[in-house]
């Protein structure tokens, strides 16, 4: 497999680090827009074949100068879900306008683009009354869901009037090495490791019995790799998770097994703005039967790589973690 010259936005960030880590064999250059707003550069693997450009996607000159190059583009760049209820107009700008930009861009720039993946999300299913939640259902209640789900509108805008070949990933909760705590708005199973190193309780917004689907990393780049080669995939969603909900309390036990720490604290918060879904499982069917993905790790395992990179094990060497 080669993928050629690819382009991946929001690079620097979690996802798209290890994507980058990913693609460097199959690739001949890795093309980064980042403007590091949450991201680290230190992230990005220091290679010839890698240009990095801390710059947003919203800057037009940029996406002229890279997309005529590139074969693939891998859109990973937004502004999260915390981030976006503090500020409507910068989620708008990025998530949905800077995604439309990179399809204008694209078309009017890319002759003979292979593939356009958008990394999506499964909070555009909000409160859920689904479970497991397949790819039809939508419950859009935050500007986050509200951005994600309309640039996911334009992509199969793009597909139905000028065959772009675009693909959108429906990621839930991804977590695993790379995922720094030092990115305030990183995720759950980061934040309760930074705790739990540091002998501070682990916090809880809530009483804890929300639910997840958590995702293992190595197991949401499987699925970026198939997305990206399948031909079938083309103008297809597709769910990325597990299946499995996991309480947060449930989740705290896998993080205190791990670190061999059974007496960690937890601390109780009230909810903040975001915290609207009470319940998170999906269903994946779609790529498992389509695209013969499934995940190749449980909560347990994945949860016991993760504490093992954190802990500087050798096998994870190239990925950083906090300073
Ligand atoms: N991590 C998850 O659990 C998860 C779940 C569902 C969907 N996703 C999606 O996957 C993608 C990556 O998520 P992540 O967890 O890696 O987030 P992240 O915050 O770690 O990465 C996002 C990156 O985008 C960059 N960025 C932000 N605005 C930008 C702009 N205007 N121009 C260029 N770069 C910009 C940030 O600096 C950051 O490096 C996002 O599109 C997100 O919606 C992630």
């Amino acid at each position: 497999m080669n993928l050629g010259k690819v382009v991946v936005t929001g690079g620097a960030g979690f996802l798209g680090s290890q994507l980058v880590k990913r693609l460097i064999p199959v690739c001949d250059h890795i093309y980064i827009i980042d403007d590091l707003s949450t991201g680290n550069k230190d992230a990005i693997p220091d290679t010839d074949n890698i240009t990095f450009y801390k710059e947003s996607i919203t800057n037009v000159k940029i996406l002229e100068e890279i997309l005529p190059k590139v074969d693939y583009i891998f859109h990973f760049a937004c502004k999260n879900l915390i981030l976006s209820v503090e500020n409507i107009e910068s989620d708008f700008e990025t998530n949905l306008y800077g995604g439309y930009l990179l399809l204008q861009k694209a078309r009017e720039c890319c002759s003979e683009l292979k593939r356009f993946v958008y990394a999506s999300t499964t909070s555009i299913y909000g409160q859920v009354s689904i479970l497991p939640t397949p790819e039809s259902y939508y419950n859009i209640n935050l500007p986050y869901a509200a951005s994600k789900f309309s640039m996911e509108h334009y992509c199969h805008v793009y597909h139905k009037m000028f065959q772009f070949p675009v693909n959108i990933l429906r990621f839930s909760n991804v977590y695993g090495p790379g995922q720094l705590s030092s990115n305030p708005y990183c995720g759950v199973v980061a934040k309760f490791f930074e705790s739990a190193q540091n002998d501070k309780p682990m916090i809880i917004f809530g009483d804890g019995s929300q639910t997840r689907d958590f995702t293992f990393v190595e197991d949401a780049m499987d699925a970026i790799i198939l997305a990206a080669t399948c031909e079938k995939a083309i103008g297809q969603v597709y769910n990325v998770g597990t299946g499995v909900e996991t309480s947060i309390l449930d989740l705290a036990e896998e993080i205190k097994k791990a670190s061999s720490d059974m007496n960690l604290p937890l601390s109780f918060e009230p909810k903040r703005k975001v915290d609207v879904v009470e319940r998170r499982c999906i269903n994946a069917e779609k790529i498992k039967i389509e695209l013969d993905w499934k995940p190749r790790h449980s909560l347990e395992e994945g949860i016991k790589k993760t504490y093992s990179w954190l802990k500087g094990d050798e096998s994870h060497q190239d990925i950083p973690r906090n300073n």
